[in-house]
């Protein structure tokens, strides 16, 4: 297989940990362009022990230069504008922002939990290869939730859910993580501090983040009345986020079928003895449930626990690589 690989945003924090994923993963590709915006283009960056300079985005030629996968990570406006062009120029696009997660026609897709939507969904319109199509990566904070409620949902039905976010600086990018390391920068509020908005607020009072976290959440795990309702906060922490969960299912369900059917899904650790911290999971790929518990004000049908997950890594670059291996493993690239 001989794969070209674009990233968009390569010195960005996502770009950076999908650099890593990438390596790690051993991702089949002979090419790698690596894109960011005026400030960072001409910064070499190395990959598999060879250097690469980063290009100018406004620079670069979609139709002369032949690119399969695009993994776009530098904001809402510059994928608004760049992905639609990528994808015409016949590549796909899996993008990390949130421009097309609602729309209907661009999958939002967690492969563990809704990876088969990608495969049927290529089948019907008859791909063999280069299908030209955006896939949206879903929210960071989502993908980690949606990871313990699907399989839950499948045995006890889930009508209700309240979630609370400890969110890391790093989903912010580079300049909140500076800020909280050095003092540097626009938001030195972080300091010895927690902020319960994350994303503009909405009419409803509610944060974007907040409403991102429903719809999306909705989408995946293809259920159009779950109901949710999410406070997300920014924690002083520099990386993964932590979310302190409760659930209301419609039928009873213990501790020991919760831990029952957590266990041994792929990408998720349940931990019954300890708990663990955002530091201890940086860094690790998988999701980690741990202080699951009947929930008191719910009783049989309520449970609660925390979830912890690397934001850079499943919530972004790692789920980003594995929603285009589904397209390496189906040959459609
Ligand atoms: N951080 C997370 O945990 C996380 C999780 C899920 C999704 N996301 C999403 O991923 C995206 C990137 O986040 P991040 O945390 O990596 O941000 P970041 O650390 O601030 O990096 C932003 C990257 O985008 C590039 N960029 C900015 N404006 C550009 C332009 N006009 N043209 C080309 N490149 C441009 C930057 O390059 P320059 O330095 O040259 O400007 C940099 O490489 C955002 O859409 C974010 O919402 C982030």
């Amino acid at each position: 297989m001989s794969l070209r690989v674009a990233i968009v945003g390569a010195t960005g924090l996502v770009g950076k940990a999908l650099l890593t994923v990438l390596e790690q993963r051993n991702f089949p590709m002979d090419h790698l362009i690596l894109l960011a915006g005026d400030r960072s283009a001409g910064q070499v960056m190395s990959f598999n022990h060879n250097n690469y300079t980063v290009l100018p985005l406004a620079e670069f030629d979609w139709k002369k230069q032949v690119v399969d996968i695009a993994f776009f990570s530098a904001g809402n406006e510059v994928s608004m504008h760049y992905a639609p062009i990528a994808r015409d120029s016949g590549c796909i696009v899996i993008d990390n922002s949130s421009a097309f997660r609602y729309d209907d026609d661009i999958p939002l897709i967690v492969p563990e939990v809704n990876g088969d939507e990608l495969k049927s969904m290529s089948q019907r319109r008859g791909y063999r290869r280069s299908p030209s199509i955006i896939i949206a990566n879903p929210n960071c904070s989502t993908i980690q939730l949606a990871m313990v409620l699907a399989p839950i949902h499948a045995a006890a039905i889930i009508k209700r859910v309240f979630v609370s976010t400890y969110q890391a600086v790093s989903g912010a990018g580079q300049m909140l993580v500076d800020a909280l390391k050095n003092g540097e920068h626009y938001d030195a509020s972080i300091h010895h501090n927690v902020i319960p908005q994350i994303d503009v607020l909405q009419n409803n009072g509610y944060s974007r983040e907040e409403m991102k976290m429903l719809w999306e959440s909705r989408k995946i795990l293809n259920i159009p009345d779950l109901l949710l309702s999410a406070t997300a906060v920014r924690v002083p922490v520099i990386n993964a986020h932590s979310e302190s969960v409760v659930i209301e299912t419609e039928k009873p369900f213990s501790v020991t079928q919760a831990i029952q059917c957590l266990n041994n899904k792929p990408g998720l650790i349940v931990l019954e003895d300890h708990w663990v911290t955002p530091k201890e999971v940086s860094g690790k790929d998988d999701v980690f449930v741990s202080r699951v518990r009947q929930d008191l004000a719910f009783g049989e049908k309520g449970l609660s626990f925390w979830i912890v997950a690397d934001n850079l890594r499943k919530g972004a670059a790692l789920n980003a690589v594995q929603i285009a291996e589904i397209f390496i493993a189906k040959e459609f690239v």
